[in-house]
This record gives C-alpha cells, structure tokens and sequence, in this order.
C-alpha cells in the first residue's frame, strides 16, 4: 500500500477516547521492546511516527494513527517488561482487555514476535487470548535482520508450534531494519481491510 497520510489521532486510556469514525481498525500486541512500533513506521515509512526507544516500555497508550484516512494502526504497550509494578501491570489489563473485548472495528491483530526467540507464555496466553474472540492473528516474527538464513525456516516452525497457531494466521518473517517482508505485511493487512 502506498501511504501517503500517516497521523496521530489520538493516544488513550479509555474507551470513550476511542475515535468513533468507524473506520477499520489492525491493532499490535507483543512484548515490551519486541519491535511493534517500529514495525508501524516501517510500513509506513515514517522514521519515528510512532515513538520508539531501545528501552522497552515505551509505548504506554492506546496510540491511533489514521492511514489515508482509511483505516488504523493501533499500537499498543508491551507485556512481559519484568520492572513493572503490580498495579502498573493490573492497569494494563484493564485497559487492553476493555479494547480487545468490545471493539467491533477491531479486524485483525498483529502479534509481533522475535523470531530469535521462543514465544514466551506471555506470548501464548496473548494469542489464545485473541483467538478467543475469534480475531485473525498475523504473527510478524521480527529482527529477522539478526540471524542467519540458515535458521529461518526451524525458528519460524518454532513460532508457530509453540503458539500453537491455528492454520488460517500467518507467520511472516519481517526485519524493521531491513524492510524484509513488508510487501507480504501489506498484502496480509491488506485481506482484512
Ligand atoms: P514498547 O513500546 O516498549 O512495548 O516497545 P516496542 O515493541 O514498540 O519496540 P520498539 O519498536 O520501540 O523497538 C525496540 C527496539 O528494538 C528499538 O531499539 C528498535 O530499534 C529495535 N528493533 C525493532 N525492530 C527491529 C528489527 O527488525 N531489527 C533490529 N535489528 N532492531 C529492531
Ligand atoms: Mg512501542
């Protein structure tokens, strides 16, 4: 897709601060520092529309950024950040469960995931979480920048296995750094629209 308006609405806490233009909505969910952010800016090749840092807990809203005034990307804070209190945490909760449960111009979630890593339990609750409000998954398995080609194809296996994915989500490798995989993003976003 070619963006040629990318901009912030607004960043909230709670519902009644959502937009209400109806417009469809692809949220990120994915741990702290995971590369959600920069996964935004990537695909819509802006360098730091959505704020991003090499510390994780960045992102601490509900962001909303319209996308030719045709949809939303919808970024969100991280989960698994260990320095974080508890009632941070439970904070947290409520303000993620409230969005997934009840927003109906929710389409799809972008679960981005490490590809050098194991998906956490974090990880997997967060999935089954969305599956439970039978919401289409797209996993982006992101830095692929940082490893070897060698490995793409057992880590991927890995990424899907341990989420224990249903077959219709796709596992995507994709690379911020790089723009690997960013046609293939679209096109998958693109299906949901
Ligand atoms: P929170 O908002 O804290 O939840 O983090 P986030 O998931 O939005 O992560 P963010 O996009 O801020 O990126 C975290 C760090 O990872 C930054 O230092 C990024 O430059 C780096 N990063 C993100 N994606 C990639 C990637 O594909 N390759 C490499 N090499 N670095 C990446
Ligand atoms: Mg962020």
């Amino acid at each position: 897709m070619k963006v040629n308006n990318a901009e912030i609405v607004i960043s909230a806490v709670s519902q009644k601060q959502y937009p209400n233009d109806r417009l469809p909505e692809i949220a990120l969910a994915g741990r702290s520092n995971v590369g959600k952010s920069s996964f935004i800016n990537r695909l819509i090749h802006r360098k730091n529309l959505a704020r991003t840092s090499s510390k994780p807990g960045k992102t601490q809203t509900l962001n909303f950024y319209k996308i030719n005034e045709f949809f939303y990307f919808v970024d969100v804070p991280g989960y698994g950040y260990a320095k974080v209190s508890k009632a941070e945490r439970a904070k947290w909760g409520v303000m993620m469960e409230e969005y997934f449960e009840t927003r109906d111009t929710l389409k799809a979630v972008i679960l981005i995931t490490d590809v050098r890593h194991k998906p956490t339990g974090d990880d997997s609750n967060m999935y089954q979480f969305l599956k439970h409000f039978d919401l289409p998954v797209i996993v982006i398995a992101t830095k692929l920048d940082k490893i070897t080609k060698g490995k793409r194809a057992s880590y991927l296996k890995r990424t899907r296995d341990t989420l224990d994915m249903v077959i219709e989500d796709p596992v995507i490798p994709f690379s911020s750094e790089t723009g690997e995989g960013k046609d293939e993003a679209w096109s998958t976003i693109r299906k949901y629209l």
